[in-house]
């Protein structure tokens, strides 16, 4: 195998807007042991990679290259390798390093695609996908009859946790951030959905949820919503924190807890939850098993080519996407 590979990709030099995504060539090395060196075929946009573009995420190096989930082809494998093969369909997450046509991996960070799965799909279930699962089974492990808000519905990650609540016999209360997103929301697993920015969000969760509330917030959009998030909760209910669209959350105090009813809250980070290959894989699976059952179904609202990256998150951050976005090289 030739020692490097040329290349396109997107990087980033210096912390800003979405003008910092530079489409240039990057030249790609020969997998060492225990790598994979992969053709990528379509490439996931999640709001993180916007953090770590302005600056809100520390960058591990210069320049950066954002990216946090793809699927494609294995074209090489490097010493030791033994779980997957020249040609294998393959798809994987990581925090960082995915705008790029082509790409060297840990071997033991990928996942074989079942046959049924395209290569876009996957690019769009690894990271936001996961979320859902290790969010509603791991985090604050979901049952039939309890009631959910989720934040920012009919987003990436909120069309597929509404699906899956739905599936579980959960009652599902999405926010949207439009009209026009409502009707979105409603045809993927929610049973009410609210226009946040037109109405009070806890005054109408109180009247879907009743006076108990809700068992469990998943809230997203942190600056924003969380304290109205703690308000929806039923006395010793979860906020699981997991993002923060509309900024990082301030002014948080752990008393906040004791005045809300005994109230539980977490800020967790996939990544904990899928360190271990063996639970990167069985989640995987888990997931896998529930798109093939059509019990959840990935929604791509944007497709985009890889060097238009900035169009792709200027959608995103000014709210204009439903569903998943995904990068084609
Ligand atoms: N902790 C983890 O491991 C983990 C993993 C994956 C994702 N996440 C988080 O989950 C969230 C969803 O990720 P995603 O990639 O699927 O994105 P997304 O939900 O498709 O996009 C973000 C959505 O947030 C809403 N939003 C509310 N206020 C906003 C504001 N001021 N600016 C921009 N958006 C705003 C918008 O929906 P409306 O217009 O409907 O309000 C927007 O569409 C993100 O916060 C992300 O960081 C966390």
């Amino acid at each position: 195998m030739a020692e490097q590979v040329a290349d396109m990709g997107v990087v980033v030099r210096r912390a800003g807007g979405p003008e910092a995504l530079e489409w240039t060539r990057l030249d790609t090395a020969a997998p060492g042991p225990g790598e994979v060196r992969m053709a990528q075929h379509a490439i996931g946009v999640n709001f993180i990679d916007t953090y770590f573009r302005s600056g809100l995420y520390p960058w591990p190096s210069t320049p950066l290259i954002p990216g946090g989930e793809a699927a494609g082809i294995v074209e090489g494998v490097g010493e030791g390798v033994r779980n997957v093969k020249v040609g294998d369909r393959v798809a994987y997450t990581l925090p960082l390093g995915a705008y790029r046509t082509r790409r060297v991996v840990p071997a033991d960070r990928l996942v074989l695609l079942p046959a049924s799965i395209p290569f876009d799909v996957a690019a769009s279930i690894m990271l936001k996908g996961l979320t859902a699962q290790f969010l509603i089974h791991s985090c604050y492990p979901v049952k039939s009859g309890q009631t959910v808000l989720v934040h920012a519905a009919a987003g990436g990650v909120g069309l597929l946790l509404g699906q899956w609540l739905n599936v579980l016999g959960a009652t599902a209360i999405g926010t949207v951030g439009s009209a026009q997103k409502a009707p979105i929301a409603l045809q993927n697993g929610y049973s009410h959905v609210i226009d946040y920015r037109a109405e009070d969000f806890v005054a109408r969760v109180a009247e879907v949820a009743g006076p108990k509330g809700c068992d469990v917030v998943y809230d997203s959009v942190g600056k924003d919503t969380w304290r109205g998030s703690l308000q929806c909760l039923k006395r010793r209910g979860m906020l699981v924190c997991f993002g923060q669209s509309s900024g990082p959350i301030a002014d948080f105090k752990i008393a906040d807890l004791h005045a809300g009813g005994s109230l539980y809250a977490c800020r967790p980070s996939l990544f904990d939850y899928i360190a271990s290959s063996e639970e990167l894989q069985t989640r995987a699976a888990d997931l896998f098993a529930r798109l093939t059952a059509g019990d959840i179904e990935a929604h791509i609202g944007q497709r985009v080519p890889l060097r238009d990256a900035a169009d792709a998150h200027r959608a995103l951050e000014s709210r204009r996407t439903v569903g998943a976005t995904v990068l084609l090289p």
